[in-house]
């Protein structure tokens, strides 16, 4: 092992220091419900099966975006493109309900928000929940994917957003 790595207990400010070391895509998760458009900027998102094709996303106890989505059982992961920072933050901010103010949106399969300028859109009905402490791992069931290759990912890491 390299003498340079630290040994820590796993409290909050090393635990947030050793994961933000983790490169992550940025998402924006995207929910209809009841006709209002919910969503939340999440980099907790990962692939998890190929057969079926499953996905990830986990979300805080608290969030609005939980509530909806639990009830919708179908949401959009819209991955972000390089310039898309600022979208990122926006749907981020705490409170805000005019989140999709500033963006073309257009209704998936899902009836959930495809988000202008993604660089891909993993459609999803809702498959399982499970405890994740004081988040809760949505696992999606992918019924529809769109790519855009001409766009670079948005990668966030160490508490910013990666030049490209
Ligand atoms: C880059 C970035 C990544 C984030 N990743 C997550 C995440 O994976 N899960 C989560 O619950 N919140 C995440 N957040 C925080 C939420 O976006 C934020 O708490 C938001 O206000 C929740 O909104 P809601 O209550 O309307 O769902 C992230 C924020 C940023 C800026």
């Amino acid at each position: 092992m390299s003498a340079a790595l630290q040994h820590h207990a796993p409290e909050p400010a090393h635990f947030r220091e050793a994961m933000g070391s983790f490169a992550a895509g940025v998402t924006v998760v995207t929910v209809c419900h009841e006709g209002r458009l919910v969503g939340t900027t999440v980099s907790a998102f990962s692939s998890v099966s190929m057969d079926p094709p499953l996905v990830m996303v986990c979300l805080k106890r608290d969030s609005r975006t939980l509530e909806a989505l639990s009830q919708a059982k179908m949401f959009c992961v819209n991955i972000l493109a390089s310039d898309q920072g600022d979208l990122a933050y926006r749907f981020a901010k705490s409170g805000a309900d005019d989140r999709f103010a500033l963006t073309a949106v257009e209704a998936g399969v899902c009836g959930a928000p495809l988000l202008a300028g993604a660089t891909a859109v993993v459609e999803c009905e809702l498959h399982a929940a499970h405890d994740g402490g004081d988040h809760e791992i949505l696992v999606g069931r992918v019924l529809r994917v769109l790519t855009d290759e001409t766009k670079t990912p948005l990668v966030y890491v160490r508490g910013g957003f990666l030049n490209v």
